[in-house]
């Protein structure tokens, strides 16, 4: 029985706004994300799919306008990913960037080839660097973070979001995406001296797909048992070397739907070692930090996924 009456009927109320709110969107398959914020006129996780020549061979250009380069300055300087995921904030991994301050760095967006200046290609200064609360340098857990820019982002074709994972989805046995600028030189030294490894960042990024594990591989085959923490995903070819190196360290792990959306299921840590020896790949996963993400990102507009 309803007593205090005016609590009541904003109770009931309540639903029946949401659910119109759903039946009037084109789209029918909006996420909760989509129904706590006020979305953008704008579809999240679309990749640009048009081939374009470039020197004799078919690239995909800006295929992921949510890609994003933090540049760090000053003595450590370096660019490391990070992921737009709305139209304020990018994520990477807290590791990138234990203590820095938001003078420290600047995010570059819609960058494509590294090599060559790209008009559509910004920096933004920061506004406030979000480390998770309970991240751990020591067995890097919660290794993850949020980077809130000075201005609004403005949405286009070569600059936009991703979609959030969609909730309670574990992603396990799908093929995951994963891309970034870096890339690996193994050279092999004579037989007596240890194999020298060069890791260095390529002008246009790589692409990777990589099945997602499930806890029981991540925990077997990662490197170092020590960082396969609670929050924790994994990717790889079991019995291979992984391809993924710690400089890849904040970049994106994705799914790509069914319709062709991509959906952020995770940002890679930096305690990842490509080379000879064979390993998987951890990932911080964005479930487990879903309400972290949506509470600190509030004052942003997140787009519809489609
Ligand atoms: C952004 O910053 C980087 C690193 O400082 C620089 O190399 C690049 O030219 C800048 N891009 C633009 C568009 O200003």
């Amino acid at each position: 029985m309803c007593v205090l009456h005016l609590l009541c009927g904003i109770i009931l109320l309540a639903p029946i706004t949401i659910a119109s709110e759903i039946t009037s969107t084109p789209e029918n398959s909006r996420g909760f994300l989509d129904i706590l914020f006020a979305p953008c006129k704008c579809r999240c996780g679309v990749p640009n799919r048009e081939a374009k020549l470039i020197g004799g061979e078919f690239m995909r250009v800006h295929e992921f306008p949510w890609a994003a380069l933090i540049q760090i300055q000053g003595e450590h300087e370096r660019a490391v990913p990070a992921t737009l995921i709305n139209d304020r904030y990018v994520i990477t991994s807290a590791s990138n960037l234990l203590g820095l301050t938001p003078l420290d760095i600047k995010v570059t967006l819609g960058q494509f080839d590294r090599c060559v200046p790209d008009i559509s290609s910004t920096n933004t200064s920061v506004e406030k660097i979000i480390l998770h609360p309970d991240f751990s340098p020591e067995n890097r857990a919660h290794d993850i973070a949020l980077i809130k820019l000075s201005t609004l982002v403005k949405i286009e074709r070569r600059i936009s979001p991703v979609c959030l994972a969609s909730p309670n989805t574990r992603y396990q046995g799908q093929v995951a995406t994963v891309f970034g600028w870096a890339e690996t030189n193994i050279k092999e030294g004579p037989p007596t001296s240890a194999q020298t490894r060069k890791i260095t960042s390529s002008c246009r990024p790589r692409k990777l797909g990589l099945p997602v594990l499930g806890p029981k591989e991540c925990l077997e085959f990662t490197p170092d048992m020590a960082y396969v923490t609670q929050d924790k995903g994994c990717i790889g070819v079991v019995g291979s070397n992984t391809p993924i190196c710690e400089v890849d360290s904040g970049g994106p792990v994705m799914f790509r739907s069914y319709h062709g959306v991509y959906e952020l299921i995770g940002v890679l840590v930096d305690k990842n070692e490509c080379g000879p020896k064979p390993g998987v790949a951890l990932f911080t996963t964005i479930n487990d930090h879903i309400y972290w993400i949506t509470q600190n990102t509030r004052d942003a507009c997140y787009c519809y996924k489609s």
